[in-house]
């Protein structure tokens, strides 16, 4: 598969864009600046520029899967995570659906599709941005995937996951950025995480099959 990563240049879209680049897909990876081409250049990886707060069509052509993992980061403030998170995740489904691009990933966050109590007060905005962008996606009739990750760490990654669509323990727990890109590479072809939404800790189930266990 041609799989287009928005916000590539990320942490999660650097190694994903990697990862990628190992396994039979190939990774397109769409950044925003020009000095970021060379990065991905060396590693022979194709980039496309494009910037979620203009017009990015462009970066859909020959592409048969999206990975949605762009976020406004937060130093921004929090008008900016509703431009990116929210309403860019948006205008990129609305750009798969017009380009036929049917499957589509997003990169979402635990607790994004929980009670609204479990929202701390200083992150509410950024769960409502997630929570609005996946509800638009669950409507939008893609063959998507919703992963939700938990807090994520820079650690090297395990290889081990807890991957489920309600995941009852969340306390004290993380997960590997290397973990959550190789998810992602499993995710795309598995048809069993089509219209799922997936919360995702680190554990004990090797990644492959966590993915196929899901039903
Ligand atoms: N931090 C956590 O614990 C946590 C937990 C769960 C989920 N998440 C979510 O996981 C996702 C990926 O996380 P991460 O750590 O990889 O984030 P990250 O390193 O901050 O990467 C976000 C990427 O989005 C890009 N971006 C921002 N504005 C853009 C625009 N206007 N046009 C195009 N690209 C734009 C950034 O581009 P530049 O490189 O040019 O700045 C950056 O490459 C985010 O959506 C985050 O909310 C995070």
């Amino acid at each position: 598969m041609n799989v287009l990563i928005i916000g590539a240049n990320g942490q999660i879209g650097t190694r994903l864009s990697k990862q990628l680049k190992k396994s039979d897909h190939k990774p397109i990876a769409m950044v925003r600046k020009e000095e970021q081409v060379d990065k991905f250049r060396e590693k022979d990886i194709e980039t496309v520029l494009g910037d979620l707060e203009e017009d990015f069509s462009h970066a859909f052509e020959n592409v048969d899967a999206v990975v949605f993992t762009a976020g406004s980061g937060g130093d921004t403030p929090k008008s900016q995570t509703k431009v990116i998170d929210e309403q860019g995740a948006k205008k990129a489904i609305d750009k798969a659906k017009n380009a036929g691009v049917n499957r589509f990933i997003m990169v979402s966050a635990l607790k994004a599709n929980r009670d609204q109590d479990l929202w701390s007060e200083p992150m509410q905005h950024y769960y409502e941005a997630k929570s609005n962008a996946d509800e638009y996606l669950r409507a939008s009739g893609l063959d998507y995937t919703i992963l939700m990750p938990g807090r994520l760490t820079n650690e090297e990654g395990t290889g081990k996951v807890e991957l489920s669509g309600h995941i009852e323990k969340l306390e004290g727990r993380d997960i590997t950025r290397d973990d959550v890109a190789s998810v992602i590479v499993q995710l795309l072809e598995a048809e069993n995480t089509v219209a799922k939404s997936l919360d995702l800790l680190q554990g004990e189930t090797p990644i492959d099959e966590a993915v196929s266990q899901i039903s």
